[in-house]
């Protein structure tokens, strides 16, 4: 019988354990590999429409964009709005996920210290 009992007790354990693995239902921000990812395909979109203006994030036509103190929201204004020589992107151009991985990617840029001409 104590043997039966202790196969219980760990089947419940086990229960207990795999409930809370299932219910870690964190937001996809809190989890360092959707963050990961995000900032992936934001360099992705950065290479192609950024890169050419702001390389690396460093200074080039555009001044250098990884080493300001700029929230998401004003990189994603920058974006869309655009501002003397830099030019806009529309929507259809970049999407508000690519522009919310960009922006991502670009504070990914600052937080690593990649900045600096790298
Ligand atoms: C054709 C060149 C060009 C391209 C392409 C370009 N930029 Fe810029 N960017 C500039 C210039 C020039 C400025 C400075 C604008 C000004 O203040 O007059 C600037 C400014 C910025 C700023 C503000 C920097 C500050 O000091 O406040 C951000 C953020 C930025 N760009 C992000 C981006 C992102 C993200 C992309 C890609 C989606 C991009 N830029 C593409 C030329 C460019």
């Amino acid at each position: 019988m104590r043997v039966v009992a202790g196969a219980a007790v760990i089947a419940t354990l086990a229960a207990v354990t795999g409930c809370t693995t299932a219910r870690r239902g964190e937001p996809l921000f809190h989890s360092p590999a959707a963050v990961d990812a995000k900032v992936v395909r934001g360099e992705k979109v950065f290479m192609t429409h950024c890169h050419q203006c702001h390389p690396n994030g460093a200074a080039g036509l555009g001044p250098a964009i990884n080493n300001k103190p700029l929230p998401a929201f004003m990189i994603r204004l920058q974006i869309r709005r655009g501002m003397g020589a830099m030019p806009s992107f529309p929507k259809d151009r970049i999407s508000e996920e690519d522009a919310d991985a960009v922006a991502a990617y670009l504070l990914f840029l600052r937080k690593e210290g990649k900045g600096g001409g790298g």
